[in-house]
């Protein structure tokens, strides 16, 4: 089965077309992703009305560059993309896959509008998808003819992927612990109280005068710490639940940073490198202790912030101290920021269509 996905929650604006044979992994056929992020790296942050203005205008080509790259044809202009591409999506795509929610809703709108009107007049099935679902089956994907994930428990190329497994949802705006049984059988465990991860980066970054999104440039100053030595608080670290809260470390943060005058580039990288390990250190403590309250010898990440490498090294180091030593597997860095191809994922093992006249962009979708 073909399945066109689309996914604009936010500022991406994205289209791909993923393949799934029989009991095969899916696969990525073509994937293109159009960002205004430059734009509000300008504005320190997203303006949701101009993110919605920008995605209309990347909506249509990048379905039609994602369409003819499928068919390894190359987009040579608008006119006789439009006609290739109807004709791609009409014989060769079986149902089309979108975003629902939750996200921004004038970015969801131009996704979930577009799918709409292309499963009516295509006549194809139309498959709803919750973004943040769609963020853990980014583990699924095949691309470039290889596994995409990384288990770095174990050999990268092995493919571990098992239920049950606890899934870590860590991205801009969320920030979740599930417990996954099966496909489509899961429980909602914990979540941030206030901001989520990614969202505290961006914040505390805003604050070191970093560009928007400032999670990736927080990890590359946190390389340049050498003395270690600011410690920031870890919220609810010890909390019989599995939830998180970030806010009181932006707060904390922030004062700190107040208190530096002038700030050097020496306490940027110092700052940063002790943000980030309060981060990671209670994602991964909260993450493997579900892992055992669950007995679940899988951990699944997705979101944004699993592309961070200090994450990640923090999960493998506290692995060698678990008992039970679960296989931890993070998506490919390209599939860790939002994509359609996990969309195309997602829908692919959970295919249950839904007529068109009844899907709404949801903002406020939730998980359960
Ligand atoms: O999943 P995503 O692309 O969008 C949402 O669904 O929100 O996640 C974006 C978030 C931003 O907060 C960004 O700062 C963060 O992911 N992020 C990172 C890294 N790359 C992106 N955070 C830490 N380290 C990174 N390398
Ligand atoms: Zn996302």
């Amino acid at each position: 089965m073909r399945i066109l996905a689309i996914e604009t929650s936010c500022d991406e604006t994205s289209a791909a077309v993923v393949e799934k044979k029989s009991d095969n992994y899916p696969v990525v056929i073509s994937s293109r992703i159009a960002s205004s992020s430059d734009l509000h790296s300008i504005t320190g942050g997203i303006i949701p009305e101009q993110a919605a203005r920008e995605q209309l205008q990347y909506m249509i080509p990048i379905i039609l560059q994602a369409l003819l790259e499928s068919q390894n044809e190359e987009f040579i202009d608008l006119p006789s993309a439009f006609k290739r591409g109807k004709a791609i999506l009409t014989q060769s795509i079986d149902a089309i896959a979108v975003t629902q929610g939750p996200g921004l809703i004038g970015s969801l709108l131009v996704g979930v509008e577009t799918a709409k009107t292309l499963a009516y007049t295509c006549n194809k099935p139309l498959i709803p998808v919750n973004h943040l679902l769609a963020h853990l089956y980014a583990n699924w994907l095949i691309a470039d003819g290889s596994p995409q994930v990384e288990n770095i428990v174990n050999n990268h190329t092995q493919r571990a992927i098992s239920f049950p497994f606890i899934g870590l949802i860590v991205s801009g705006g969320h920030t979740d612990l599930l417990y996954f049984e099966d496909h489509g059988k899961y429980q909602w465990i914990g979540g941030t109280r206030d901001d989520a991860a990614g969202e505290a980066l961006d914040k505390i970054g805003r604050l070191l005068g970093l560009p928007y999104p400032a999670g990736p440039e927080i990890e590359k100053q946190a390389r340049n710490a050498t003395h270690k030595s600011i410690t920031f608080s870890r919220a609810l670290k010890n909390s019989q639940d599995f939830d998180f809260s970030f806010s009181g470390l932006k707060t904390e943060a922030a004062r700190f940073i107040q208190k530096q005058h002038p700030i050097s580039e020496k306490d940027i990288s110092e700052i940063c490198f002790a943000v980030q390990d309060a981060v990671t250190d209670i994602l991964v403590f909260k993450t493997y202790k579900a892992a055992m309250r669950y007995n679940a010898d899988t951990i699944l990440l997705g979101g944004g912030v699993s592309a961070n490498d200090a994450l990640k090294d923090t999960f493998k180091t506290e692995n060698l101290k678990q008992k039970m030593k679960p296989n931890v597997i993070f998506p490919d860095k390209k599939y860790t920021t939002d994509n359609a191809a996990m969309v195309g994922a997602y829908a692919a093992y959970n295919y249950i269509p839904v007529d068109w006249r009844q899907i709404k962009a949801s903002p406020e979708l939730h998980l359960v």
